[in-house]
């Protein structure tokens, strides 16, 4: 536990996508301790886990369905789902720059378009972008992808905000997991030289923000953007420059 009271969530109804590892499954877990009902998907068959493949439209009528059908409304939505693609923007292939699109950009839309129509007020959405949505991150596809998902939360932000649904996204750093982990050695380094705390990230290092953002704590917070990334996107580059006077 972190400290925090518990039961920030009771009662209230919580769908986290792509829970079944990383960040998505330490969400629906910490979600699950603030005593919301959560219900945890993912494309991949897992333990806890319903089958919802972001990207399909008819996956997601079917659990607003089922959704309303056993509960009547729906409190929460962690947009988590994501994939990344490491091409560069002279070896990226249009499929797959669509691809990545249709998870990282197009599930999320899918997931507001058919769970806010059973949203009371009071009800918050939680879109996972990352840094590489502040900055040029080389990874084109996931950048531009993770870009668009900033100009959706904003949209949205404002198209839900007078039915009093709070909408707000947040920026992962380098978090460990399988996602990282298959990333070249290099990559973590460079990260970790760039970030001012001087180390990557867990999961649970991210789940507390969700957990406030989906909380009545977070009530006039909407339309935001928080960076959970030990303060890489802090600097604009000026990083390099600053060790280098120092030493
Ligand atoms: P991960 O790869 O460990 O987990 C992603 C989960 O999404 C997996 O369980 C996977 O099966 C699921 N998924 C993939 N395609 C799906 C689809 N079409 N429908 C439903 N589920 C699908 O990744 P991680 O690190 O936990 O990432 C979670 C989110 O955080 C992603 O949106 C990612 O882009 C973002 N992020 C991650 C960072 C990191 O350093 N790990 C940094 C910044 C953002």
């Amino acid at each position: 536990m972190n400290g925090l009271p518990a039961g920030r969530l009771l009662g209230k109804v919580v769908v986290v996508t792509g829970a079944a590892r990383g960040q998505g499954a330490a969400e629906a877990e910490a979600l699950t301790r603030e005593g919301a009902r959560v219900i945890a998907t993912d494309v991949t068959d897992a333990p806890g886990c319903r089958r919802l493949d972001v990207t399909s439209d008819e996956e997601w009528a079917e659990l607003a369905a089922d959704l309303r059908q056993s509960y009547g409304q729906v409190h929460g939505l962690v947009n988590n789902a994501g994939i990344t693609w490491r091409a560069r923007i002279g070896e990226v292939r249009p499929e797959d720059f669509d691809r990545v699109h249709a998870v990282n950009v197009t599930g999320p839309l899918l997931g507001i378009q058919r769970l806010a129509p059973l949203m009371p007020p009071g009800s918050s959405i939680v879109n996972v972008g990352s840094t590489a949505a502040l900055t040029g991150h080389y990874p084109v596809a996931y950048t531009a992808g993770k870009w668009a998902l900033r100009g959706l939360s904003k949209a949205a932000a404002l198209e839900l905000g007078p039915r009093g649904i709070r909408v707000n996204i947040i920026h992962p750093g380098y978090i460990e997991t399988e996602m990282t982990a298959s990333a070249a050695p290099a990559f973590r380094e460079a990260n970790i030289r760039e970030t001012p705390l001087g180390r990557t990230g867990t999961v649970d290092e991210i789940t507390p923000l969700v957990v406030f953002l989906l909380s009545d704590g977070a009530s006039f917070i909407t339309g935001a953007e928080i960076p959970v990334d030990g303060g890489l996107t802090a600097h604009g580059g000026v990083k390099s420059l600053s060790d280098a006077l120092r030493s």
